[in-house]
């Protein structure tokens, strides 16, 4: 199954809530369950959703002592997401940042986890040259790719802040995929509408990967309700208008993810559950369709 580079799906919004952290998860663990596939998840929220519920105990309230004390290491040694951007930020050195195993926290065999850090909320006012930063994720994955001590990853997902930072114009500006989970109301096709139609520019002049959106807490009474087939059809609509106007590669995709509260419980007691398996499995397939 591995392949010469990992294919790299970032999960983006400019709202907050819609699923991207639950999203991103839920696939992640999906996927690393069939044999011999390896992913690795980033946490790229600086309000840490992802690795705060990781650091959780299945109890729900006491931390996981093993997460937390790689996690303190990772900082003490100045091994995080965000070390690695202060390093490559640094004028006229070269990029030194080793990527190993304190870095990169293995969650099981095949699922693997860079956590955020509460510096990341700070990066925004410090003086990174902006072009220059777009590039950082391109060479963090160039450390991944090549270091011995790491497995060759298959899939790699950026879970993203909801709102466009500097490290969100560098995945964004590098990965194959943009996965944008949409909620079932009025919101949602005006939101799409305004990311489709400025992502092109602000990614300049790296090229726009190819988009996918999808309705993620979809009502269902038996089949899907009313409501949310008109939600769904307005933004495929949006999709389509912005890929033709901008002349970009967007996509409403088919699947969809039910609204159930079973899915709170999916990243800290450690799988997705049964009744949301088949339509994340689904989303899975019909997006590495897309990506072909
Ligand atoms: N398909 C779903 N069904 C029910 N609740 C969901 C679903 N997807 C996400 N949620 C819930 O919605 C809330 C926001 O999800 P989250 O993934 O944190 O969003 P984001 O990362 O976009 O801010 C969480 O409480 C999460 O459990
Ligand atoms: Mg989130």
């Amino acid at each position: 199954m591995a392949s010469q580079n990992p294919k790299t799906i970032a999960t983006i919004n400019f709202k907050g809530g819609v699923g991207k952290t639950t999203v991103t998860w839920c696939l992640g663990d999906i996927v690393s369950a069939f044999s011999d596939t390896k992913v690795l998840l980033f946490d790229l929220d600086a309000q840490m959703s992802l690795t705060q519920a990781i650091a959780l105990n299945e109890d729900g309230y006491s931390l996981e002592p093993e997460f937390q004390k790689w996690y303190e290491a990772s900082v003490d040694k100045r091994k995080t997401i965000f070390d690695a951007l202060d390093r490559y930020a640094r004028p006229n050195q070269h990029f030194d940042f080793p990527a190993g195993f304190d870095f990169i926290y293995q969650l099981t065999d095949n699922l693997h986890f860079v956590p955020s850090v509460e510096d990341l909320y700070w990066m925004e006012l410090e003086v990174f040259d902006r072009d220059a930063v777009k590039d950082f994720v391109r060479r963090l994955m160039g450390k991944i790719t090549t270091s011995a001590k790491l497995p060759k990853y298959d899939y790699v997902l950026f879970d993203c802040p909801p709102s466009f930072t500097l490290l969100s114009y560098s995945v964004l500006s590098c990965c194959d995929l943009i996965l944008i989970p949409v909620n079932p109301d009025y919101f949602a096709s005006k939101g799409i509408n305004l990311i489709l139609n400025s992502l092109k520019m602000k990614i300049e002049p790296f090229p726009l990967p190819q988009i996918g959106v999808f309705m993620n807490k979809a009502k269902t009474r038996g089949t899907l309700t009313k409501d949310t087939r008109f939600y769904m059809r307005e933004i495929e609509r949006v999709c389509k208008q912005a890929a033709e106007s901008q002349n970009i590669s967007a996509k409403f995709l088919e699947s969809w993810i039910p609204d159930r509260v079973g899915v709170k419980r999916a990243i800290t007691s450690g799988g997705v559950p049964k009744e949301l398996r088949d339509p994340f499995q689904k989303l899975w397939h019909e997006v590495m369709e897309y990506m072909q």
